[in-house]
């Protein structure tokens, strides 16, 4: 028997990290590329030292109490919200993330998605794809302008301010609603979160999912939105009242919506959603390139080693829940 620790990892990585994960640890790779069931994640909890987790997999505190010899949890993510930190910290089981790495990424999608909808990208390309591209016309296409518009930002962390930056470049005034103010961030005027809805012609999601953005945008906040905006969010999708947006949407009270996520994740195929013209969604790409997703896994590796080798990881999602943690 190896005397290696075993760490579960709930989807295959990148070959170096992965190379490196195994020259550490005994690995129990999940061999689907769809997550493990509840049940199945539970099960090979039970028996391993360390998990390696993706954004989603739901590891709750009944989960955990059922990892007996569980030491360290390691999520290829920067949100955290599908992980119960109190109930591992209660244990002392430290819980590392990947921030930094994945920002500048993640915001060039979530721009990407403002001049997908604006522009009405996908849905030419489908025109062109259908045979229904005949002749040049003025009005073939029209959109939005992006440039000199105004964006909203909701949630100022290290995305929101990649978004303001890229914004700026294209000349847009850049509102940001925020606990804090980030007066590093020139250019960007913080407003409280109504007066952004009401003076921004893009919405774009950036805050993390807690119990006070679950559901932030629901149909009041869509009602405040100027009429014709356009939401963005690469955020997490249970911060949006899907059925109220559908509806926003369907009526044309907002111009449009670009998603990375979604309530339910994969969507379902016969979701309303999917069938306006005016809706670009993408399948939670937003730290989706090569480069990334390989920086993303190192770092996962690292943080997970840490927690073996009984240090706290570098990047810990959890330390204001671990013991000594001062509250
Ligand atoms: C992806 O959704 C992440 O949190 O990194």
């Amino acid at each position: 028997m190896s005397s290696l620790p075993r760490v579960f990892l709930t989807r295959e990585i990148p070959e170096p990290a992965l190379a490196r994960l195994r020259s550490h640890v005994e690995v129990d790779l999940w061999p689907e590329e769809t997550a493990p069931a509840y049940q199945e994640l539970v099960a090979h909890m039970s028996s391993a030292d360390g998990l390696f987790s993706m954004a989603g997999d739901p590891i709750d505190a009944a989960a955990i109490a059922a990892a007996p010899k569980l030491r360290v949890i390691s999520q290829m993510a920067v949100g955290v919200d599908n992980i119960d930190l109190a109930a591992a910290g209660r244990r002392a089981i430290p819980v590392g993330h990947t921030p930094g790495v994945l920002t500048e990424t993640t915001a060039d999608l979530a721009f990407g998605l403002i001049l997908a909808v604006a522009r009405r990208i996908a849905e030419a390309d489908r025109f062109v794809r259908q045979g229904l591209w005949r002749a040049w016309t003025p009005w073939t296409m029209v959109g939005k302008d992006v440039w000199g518009a105004t964006l909203g930002i909701i949630g100022m962390g290290g995305i929101g301010q990649g978004m303001a930056r890229r914004a700026l470049g294209f000349g847009m005034t850049v509102l940001y609603s925020a606990p804090r103010a980030k007066p590093e961030v020139a250019g960007a005027t913080q407003v409280a979160l109504e007066e952004l809805l009401a003076r921004s012609d893009f919405v774009s999601l950036h805050a993390p999912l807690k119990p006070e953005t679950r559901g932030l945008i629901d149909a009041r906040a869509l009602s405040l939105m100027k009429p014709g905006a356009v939401l963005v969010n690469t955020a997490r999708g249970a911060e949006v009242d899907q059925a109220a947006l559908y509806e926003a949407l369907r009526s044309g009270r907002l111009g449009g919506a670009g998603l990375d996520v979604t309530a339910l994740e994969p969507i379902d195929p016969g979701d309303p959603l999917l069938r306006l013209p005016n809706v670009v969604i993408t399948p939670h790409i937003g730290s989706a390139s090569e480069a990334t997703r390989l920086k993303m896994a190192e770092l996962a590796v690292d943080n997970l080693l840490d927690g073996l080798q009984g240090r706290r990881p570098r990047f810990c999602a959890n330390a204001a829940s671990l013991p000594g943690a001062s509250s």
